[in-house]
């Protein structure tokens, strides 16, 4: 089997259910997952959630309920949105199953056993729905007083005793290391002008059991709770296996892409890093980061109030590969995208019913009509050939470049090209025209065959349709033999 991909979604907080922000990271790595997996790599996806810490254990106590009970319910919940989406993950890790615990120990153990843990004090700022300290310059004041500068709320002053890891000794490595593992590159600079800045102080990695009870205890101390980002990061061993196969980990671990939104990049750096080199694990091959869905300018988020939820789409497109489609046309690892329902209504009905589904109902009618469904290799039309040779040139790397935008891009300019093909040679008015509806439904082939990554259920229906079977897609037209079109689809109906 050629190489291997690894593939991992931050874990998702419960303590709320996910929204087309959260959709976004997930379905993007989905459609990484898919590509792998059909060019023939040894493929995990790992998605989850993170149910640990003070924010859940809050949430639990204002519902009046367990907070176990309550991470059972929504783990269900986001394993829903999931299926509903159809995201293909191996494992939908939840940081309360008993390996990941097992793992987590054990780590904690061994980094102590290596001297990079030690106990002290602890005094700063707190902010409990990041579930993070902020330090002066970091914070804003309001009134006199520190807000956490993402959710604009009061944070809270704790003074206590703690376990600490020794991150100050892990700079040189990171400097060396974050510029290739950091994926695009100027966001490994941004953290290495945070560190030029800042410099890298311990971090506190427990919390004291009466405040912080939710959570894994300290293996020697359990007076003290375990971190929750510390437990949550580990989650990305135990998903490979380190502690129960360790087969599985040695071929997976050199080919993990960690994806992330940009808010979290410190943690999945700086942080992950040293915790991996205090356990003599290399780093993973690459964080990759991504840029924010925002909505009139601000962040997508529940505490903003302008959130469009994966529902609203749902039940807009009545499909989830329109869902899926739209979210991976604006995605973009660089920039935050100002998204609306005007926008995705204009890339759903440009791309996915007039050009895509306009095309495949052209062709299908015209081959029942005039060849009754029955099209044959005559060769093929070198006119179209090129332009869907270049496409899927251009598929395949930027699928290497994780760049699915300009990939399903690069497809969606072959089949408007197609789509002029048919107008300019007329196919109704020749009295055969079996070259040219061959040339367009080896050009639909090889679209379906690329895009079935993103649109798993349309690229199907297209295959059942037209009488061909989903592959790889592979360069050079005129593979299939014979047509047998069996029906002229409506894949997506315009939306208003
Ligand atoms: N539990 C931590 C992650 C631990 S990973 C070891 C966490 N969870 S979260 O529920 O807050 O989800 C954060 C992730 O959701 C972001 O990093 C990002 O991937 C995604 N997004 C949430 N809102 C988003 C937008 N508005 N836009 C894009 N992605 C967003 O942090």
């Amino acid at each position: 089997m050629p190489g291997a991909f690894y593939v991992t979604t931050p874990i998702y907080y419960p303590n709320a259910p996910p929204h087309i922000g959260h959709a976004y990271t997930t379905v993007y790595a989905d459609v990484l997952a898919r590509y792998h997996r059909l060019m023939g790599h040894e493929t995990f996806y790992l998605t989850g959630t993170d149910e640990h810490g003070l924010k859940l254990q809050r949430a639990a106590e204002r519902a009046g309920r367990h907070p176990k009970e309550l991470v059972d319910e929504m783990a269900g919940v986001y394993k829903r949105y999931w299926a509903q989406l159809d995201i293909s993950y191996d494992r939908f890790i939840r940081t309360t199953d008993p390996d990941h615990e097992e793992l987590v120990k054990w780590a904690l153990e061994e980094m102590r056993r290596r001297g990079y843990i030690y106990k002290g004090r602890y005094s700063g700022w707190y902010c409990v729905d990041c579930e993070k300290f902020y330090s002066e310059g970091e914070y804003r004041v309001v009134e006199g007083r520190p807000y956490c500068p993402i959710h604009m709320k009061p944070l809270e002053w704790v003074e206590e005793e703690t376990y600490y890891f020794k991150l100050s000794s892990f700079e040189g490595s990171l400097r060396r290391i974050l510029p290739e593992r950091v994926y695009p590159e100027y966001y490994a600079r941004e953290i290495l002008g945070k560190i030029d800045k800042e410099g890298l102080r311990d971090v506190s990695i427990s919390r004291p059991r009466e405040r912080v009870w939710w959570g894994i205890p300290i293996p020697w101390d359990p007076g003290h709770t375990t971190y929750v980002w510390f437990d949550a990061l580990l989650n990305y061993l135990t998903g490979a296996g380190l502690l129960r196969d360790r087969g599985r980990f040695e071929r997976l671990w050199p080919a993990a892409h960690h994806v992330i939104g940009k808010d979290i990049l410190w943690f999945h750096t700086v942080i992950w890093f040293s915790m991996l080199e205090a356990l003599e694990i290399p780093p993973p091959r690459r964080v990759v980061v991504h840029g924010f869905l925002v909505n009139r300018g601000l962040k997508m988020g529940k505490s903003t109030g302008n959130v469009i939820m994966i529902e609203d789409l749902l039940g807009h497109y009545k499909t989830s590969d329109g869902v899926r489609y739209v979210l991976m046309r604006v995605f973009n690892l660089g920039k935050d995208v100002d998204v609306s329902l005007e926008l995705f209504d204009s890339i759903y009905n440009s791309d996915l019913a007039d050009n895509l589904g306009n095309l495949v109902r052209r062709v299908s009618t015209l081959a029942i009509r005039r060849l009754g469904g029955r099209v044959e290799n005559r060769g093929v039309d070198g006119r179209l050939e090129g332009a869907v040779e270049r496409a899927l040139e251009e598929y395949h790397s930027s699928m290497e470049r994780l760049d699915v935008s300009q990939a399903i891009q690069a497809i969606m300019a072959a089949l408007r090209e197609a789509n002029a093909y048919i107008n300019e040679t007329k196919p109704w008015e020749k009295s055969d025209p079996t070259e040219e509806l061959y040339t367009l439904l080896e050009a639909i082939r090889a679209s379906a065959n690329a895009l079935q990554v993103v649109i798993p259920r349309a690229a199907q229906r297209t295959a059942e349709a037209l009488g061909f079977k989903l592959a790889p897609p592979q360069p050079g037209l005129g593979g299939q033999e014979a047509y047998t079109v069996r029906d002229s689809p409506i894949l997506f109906r315009k939306v208003k």
